[in-house]
């Protein structure tokens, strides 16, 4: 791994480590019951086209095993076990609150998605296991080379991985519009949906996590680095949100 990412890898480390361990759970505890709400309210219904648009890129077929990490509220498990209902899904977060209003929307639509409450620093899943593992909206809350590794050691031979979230833009004005942006709707949100005291304190670190997080060039650079081989990124809404696509050789 490139000495450059290392460096950033302990800047994100040293800046967040706190929020990550300490507050984030407490965020999505009291997230969990509006998140999916709360995501299409603050996007103008945005945030569902670009998940269409995601999965779309998603290949599934039936009889294989995926893993979806930081399942969150299972929407991409669920999305795919609707379009190829021989899919086996299953859903890895830490946060319990999350996965109980994921079951019980998998419920809603007759879906069973096994799920695993856990760090996913440390997948607890044997080498070669998945066929599909997917990671939405998350990793710039992650130690990303730690957890790619993971992914990387989770997929079978051939395997691929399939990753979307908020990055940082390459263009410096496009960054200062997307964060100013973001600031306001932070706001917005969190008194519409009455957040929590722990919600309204990381309202800072939700755009701080972006300024220090990766570029879609700079992630595919460090999936090629981590051993993935077929990558493509795709930047999305001038690079505010990314796409990846990668294989396992
Ligand atoms: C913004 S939500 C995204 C959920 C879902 N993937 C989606 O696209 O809607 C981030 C999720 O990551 C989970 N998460 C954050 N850090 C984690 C960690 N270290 N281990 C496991 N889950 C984590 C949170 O609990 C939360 O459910």
């Amino acid at each position: 791994m490139n000495d450059v990412f290392l460096r950033r890898e302990s800047a994100r480390e040293q800046a967040f480590a706190p929020i990550w361990s300490n507050e984030l759970d407490d965020v999505f505890a009291d997230v969990a019951a509006y998140y999916d709400r709360a995501n299409t309210f603050a996007t103008l219904g945005l945030i569902d086209r670009i998940r269409e648009r995601f999965l779309a890129t998603i290949e599934v077929e039936a009889g294989q095993r995926l893993l979806d990490v930081c399942a969150g509220t299972n929407v991409i498990g669920i999305n795919l076990m609707r379009r190829q209902p021989g899919l086996e899904v299953f859903a890895a977060d830490r946060s319990a609150a999350m996965q109980a209003v994921g079951r019980d929307l998998a419920g809603r639509h007759g879906l069973r998605i096994d799920s695993t409450i856990c760090d996913v620093h440390h997948l607890p899943f044997p080498d070669n296991h998945f066929d599909v593992v997917t990671l939405q909206y998350a990793s710039r809350h992650l130690r990303v080379v730690r957890v790619f590794s993971e992914v990387h050691r989770v997929l079978r031979p051939g395997g691929r991985f399939y990753h979307c979230d908020m990055l940082r833009p390459a263009g410096r004005l496009t960054e200062e519009l997307y964060c100013a942006y973001l600031k306001v709707c932070l706001a917005v949100v969190s008194h519409a949906f009455r957040s929590n005291a722990a919600a309204m304190r990381c309202r800072d670190y939700f755009v701080e996590a972006i300024r220090m997080f990766y570029s879609t060039a700079e992630l595919s650079d460090l999936l090629r680095g981590l051993g993935f081989t077929r990558i493509v990124g795709t930047s999305v809404l001038a690079g505010t949100v990314g796409f990846h696509r990668a294989s396992k050789a």
